[in-house]
């Protein structure tokens, strides 16, 4: 994998760039739709590419080890073509989701022993079968494993976390050392900066992921019950730390200020359920604000669904047609609204990408923030 910075932002740490991976190239800043057990919900491989043009889409290892399996995304191939996507993929790592899913979870030296949300089964996630498994998914940015570190936990449990979390990168990166790729093309392991919300743990995380020399690094246990100005300040300070020539990479955040914000402060890749799960729920994301579906005051308007929406759901249904679908619990709706965020969403990336390149980012950026948050 390369990555060269292209463009940066004279006022902010803002920077546009290109990763190459052995499936093509990603425009940085990019916003990677969420498909955790290997689809996108609510919307088709070829809708995603062609019409949102998604660059590429995350997986995720818990999901997808424990359903299909790996007996059969080996004999499928991987990932990219069992389903049907050329484009590159990232899988997190399961550091996330073992924590908030998995029942009767038991962290130890040796890894986490937990029960299947899905059938109480046992399993063992370490460091090492993690790192196996992330090859036989076969994505082209595989996450390290890592804990993820509650937002109000206290200064001694963050401290021991990120320790337990050092010590587990080590043997991923050990792993992945040993290992090939099965199908042929370069995996990349990207670290995870922990520390939860304390600056000296932070520091200490960054810098010794720096020195790893990775092809890319990840800031992750934020978004996760800490103030907004607490996150901003841990990415900022993070990313101080973290090589400039390597695309950073911030987990699971977040709303489009949220992300818009996280740009300014020099990241480069971003990934959210958000606008796949907000859209399900009715709630479309615009340029002028935030639309909630249901509300009646859609009932009469004739009108496009957003008239500077990139994607074709927006100019060819009326508001009024959305908001009946969701009035009659049409799966339709959920496909249009899904279809409609994941444009906006790469829009939003997309449009910053522009201005960075265009020397005007630092201005424009507070500025569309204020409409961002609006509720219309
Ligand atoms: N997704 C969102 N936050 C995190 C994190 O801290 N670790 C991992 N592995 N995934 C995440």
């Amino acid at each position: 994998m390369k990555y060269k910075v292209e463009h940066n932002c004279s006022t902010t740490a803002a920077r546009a760039g290109l990763i190459t991976t052995d499936h093509g190239e990603i425009p940085t800043p990019i916003f990677m739709p969420v498909g955790t057990v290997g689809s996108v919900k609510a919307v088709e491989m070829s809708v995603l590419e062609r019409d949102i043009n998604a660059k590429i889409i995350l997986g995720n290892t818990y999901h997808l080890y424990l359903r299909p399996g790996l007996d059969i995304l080996r004999k499928a191939g991987g990932l990219h073509k069992f389903g049907t996507w050329s484009r590159p993929i990232l899988t997190d790592s399961g550091g996330f989701q073992v924590f908030s899913l998995a029942e009767r979870r038991k962290i130890t030296e040796e890894g986490v022993y937990f029960s299947s949300h899905i059938d109480g089964s046992k399993h063992l996630f370490s460091p090492e079968r993690v790192m196996d498994i992330e090859r036989v998914i076969g994505a082209d940015i595989i996450m390290a494993f890592d804990e993820c570190c509650p937002g109000d936990a206290d200064y001694n449990y963050a401290k021991k976390s990120l320790d337990l979390t050092e010590r587990w990168l080590d043997r991923c990166v050990k792993r992945i050392g040993e290992t090939e790729p099965l199908y042929g093309y370069h995996q990349s392991l990207f670290p995870i900066v922990q520390g939860c919300v304390y600056p000296d743990l932070r520091k200490r995380a960054a810098e010794k992921i720096a020195e790893i020399g990775a092809d890319g690094n990840a800031i992750g246990g934020l978004a996760v019950g800490e103030p907004t100005e607490k996150m901003y300040e841990m990415i900022e300070l993070t990313n101080e730390i973290l090589p400039k020539d390597k695309p950073r990479y911030l987990m699971g955040v977040g709303t489009p200020v949220n992300i818009l914000e996280g740009i300014a402060r020099g990241v480069d890749m971003f990934d959210c359920i958000m606008p796949s799960r907000d859209g399900r729920n009715a709630k479309l994301f615009t340029w002028q604000g935030t639309i909630n579906m249901r509300n009646a005051k859609w009932a009469n308007d004739f009108g496009c669904i957003d008239p500077m929406g990139t994607s074709f759901v927006d100019q060819r249904y009326s508001k009024a047609y959305l908001h009946h679908l969701f009035k009659a619990g049409e799966i339709l709706a959920l496909e249009i609204a899904s279809i409609h965020n994941l444009a906006f969403y790469l829009d939003l990336v997309t449009t910053a990408r522009k201005h960075i390149i265009d020397g005007d980012f630092g201005t424009w950026y507070p500025e569309v923030v204020k409409d961002l948050g609006r509720r219309i």
